[in-house]
Order: structure tokens, then C-alpha cells, then sequence
């Protein structure tokens, strides 16, 4: 039986079509994801131009994103970037289906590093990909199979800082009874990871109401709902006990303050991984960490994006 999807409830669309100069285009698809564009699709025109599609909930909201974008857009001059002189915005709306399609073609099953597969709901896995009897517990199987349902929040593992925890993760092992808080869980894709991979329980927290919604179906839809604890929450404010491993992927603003409190809540020798750090914040926050106890035991790159793998020390 076919699910359904998040994308296929119905409600107005708003489709916003970007044409920019190509060193603009990372600046702005990121600016887009932070301010919780519901899809996005770059396609690479040429060397010199990028045309992105973003989509938003059609409400009372989008004159004020589209202020605020070419508010952002009239800023990216400051960032030694080309701004509103190159690029271009267009807006129209769009019905569900027309969206929901649109956003299937536009998030392709993909792989993390050998072992793990995110595949969309909707995607008809082939015979020689993982299966969906398969999912819950997966530790021990030789790949592991993700279903997501992205919705409104963020985390459909195709942005680098999802990308570089889900790698961070996949390389730990698990012994089936590690306790892991997940900060900042989004779509709830790394809380599903680390129970695939055998931890006993996680406990996920986010402050978006609308994340912990999508990341609650997320949890239903890969048959992991028992093992984790979902709360919206602000940071550590709300945690209680002792972890194996504290997820944060958020954004250095967040962390940075975070780091000289996660060792309370972690084990000794207790883990962290910590994403949504940009190159230029990375040396700020490795020295933080050191300073707080935390020996980095891998510091992975991709693009611009820098994701952390510490542990606490005695
Ligand atoms: C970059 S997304 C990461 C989502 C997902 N964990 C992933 O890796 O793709 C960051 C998430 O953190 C949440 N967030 C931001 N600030 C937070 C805070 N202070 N405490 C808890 N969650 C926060 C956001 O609502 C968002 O869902």
C-alpha cells in the first residue's frame, strides 16, 4: 500500500524561482533551507548562472519572506558576493500536487558513505536496495535503510551538515545499549539513524513544533517510535540523566554556548557530534571544546560545512 505523504495533504504553494549568479547560489539555497523552505531543487544552468526553486506554505507569511529574501539578497554585497544587480525572483503559486511532484523529482534516494540508504516515502525501492521489512532495529544488517517523509523541517540528508552527521554516526559503533540525546532533531533523521544502529533509546528535542511533527511521523513510518523520546525543548535546558552520545546539528550560534554543558550530560568517555559549523567557525569551536575537555577525534568537511566528532575525557 502506497503512504501517504506529508506533500500529498493538500494546501496552496508558493513557488519562488531564483535566477543568480553561480557564487551567490550556496549563500542563498542555504539561506533558504534556514528559513524552512519546504523544498528545494538547484539546477545548474551554466558556469556562470543557477536557477533554484523553493518552495513555501502559501499564508498570511509570504510578502514578509520575500522582504526579507531580497533583504538578505541586497546584503550579500557586504559578503564579497554578487547581489541584487545579478539575480532575479519570481513568484507563483502552486497547487499541492503539481508541489508534491516537484518535490519527489527532486529528492532522489541517496547513499552515506557504504552503509546507509535515505530514501523519500514514496520511493519503490528496487530488488538489490534495502527493504522495507527491514526497518526498526537494523544494527547488524549490512545496509540501513531510512525512510523520510521530509515535510516542513529541516533534515532530508541531501544538505551538507546532515550529510556530514549522518557520516559522522554511521562510523560508531553500537553495542544496543547507548543512550543518545538528539538536539535540534528536525525530520528526526539522525534519532532514527542511532536506533537503527542499535542505541536502546534516544531522546529527541527541538524547538519547532512543526519539526517535532514531521519527525514524530518520520519515527511511525520507520517502526523506531518506541525508542525514542520526543519533546520540544530549547537546547539542554530540559535533559536530564547521562548519554553515550549527544547529536547536535543546529548552527555554531547555538552550539558554541552549548559546549561547556554537554560534558554534565555525557558519560565518560561519552560522545558528540556536532554539525551546522561553518570552515571559518570550525577552529572557535574545536577550541572551545578542547578548553571544556574534549579530545576531537574526527573533523570531516564537505563544501563549507564542518562536522565534529569529540569525546569527553575523564
Ligand atoms: C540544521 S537543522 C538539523 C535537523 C536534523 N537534525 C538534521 O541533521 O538534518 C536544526 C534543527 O534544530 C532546531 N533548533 C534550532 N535551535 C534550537 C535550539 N536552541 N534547541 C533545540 N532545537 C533547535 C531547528 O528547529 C531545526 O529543526
Amino acid at each position: 500500500m502506497e503512504q501517504k505523504s506529508f506533500l500529498q495533504t493538500g494546501g496552496r504553494w508558493t513557488q519562488v524561482k531564483i535566477k543568480t549568479a553561480i557564487a551567490s547560489a550556496d549563500a542563498i539555497a542555504n539561506y533558504l533551507f534556514d528559513h524552512q523552505a519546504v523544498g528545494l531543487e538547484i539546477q545548474e544552468n551554466n558556469d556562470e548562472y543557477s536557477t533554484l526553486l523553493a518552495y513555501f506554505p502559501q499564508d498570511d507569511l509570504t510578502t514578509m519572506r520575500l522582504r526579507n529574501l531580497r533583504r538578505f539578497i541586497a546584503k550579500l554585497p557586504s559578503f564579497g558576493l554578487p547581489g541584487e544587480e545579478s539575480i532575479t525572483i519570481e513568484m507563483r503559486a502552486y497547487d499541492s500536487q503539481d508541489w508534491a511532484n516537484s518535490w519527489r523529482s527532486a529528492f532522489p534516494p541517496q547513499e552515506i558513505g557504504d552503509h546507509v540508504v535515505v530514501a523519500p516515502t514514496w520511493h519503490q525501492m528496487k530488488e538489490d536496495e534495502p527493504q522495507d521489512d527491514e526497518l526498526g532495529d537494523q544494527s547488524g544488517t549490512e545496509k540501513i535503510l531510512i525512510r523520510l517523509d521530509p515535510g516542513m523541517a529541516f533534515g532530508t540528508g541531501h544538505h551538507p551538515t546532515t550529510r556530514l552527521s549522518l557520516h559522522l554516526l554511521s562510523g560508531l559503533p553500537f553495542k544496543g545499549r547507548e543512550m543518545v540525546a538528539d538536539i535540534g532533531t528536525g525530520s528526526g533523521i539522525l534519532s532514527i539513524l542511532a536506533v537503527k544502529m542499535g542505541a536502546k533509546k534516544v531522546i529527541a528535542l527541538d524547538i519547532d513544533e512543526t519539526a517535532l511533527n514531521v519527525a514524530e511521523h518520520n519515527f511511525v513510518v520507520n517502526g523506531i517510535k518506541d525508542h525514542v523520546d520526543l519533546r520540544q525543548s530549547e537546547g539542554l535546558v530540559n535533559l536530564t540523566g547521562k548519554f553515550h552520545l549527544i547529536i547536535s546539528n543546529i548552527v555554531s550560534q547555538v552550539i558554541l554556548p552549548m559546549i561547556p554543558s554537554y560534558p554534565q550530560y555525557l558519560r565518560k568517555g561519552g560522545k558528540l557530534i556536532l554539525s551546522g559549523i561553518l570552515d571559518s567557525e570550525s577552529q572557535t569551536i574545536r577550541t572551545a571544546l578542547r578548553d571544556h575537555g574534549f579530545q576531537c577525534l574526527q573533523v570531516r568537511q564537505q563544501d563549507e560545512w564542518v562536522g565534529i566528532l569529540a569525546q569527553k575525557g575523564n
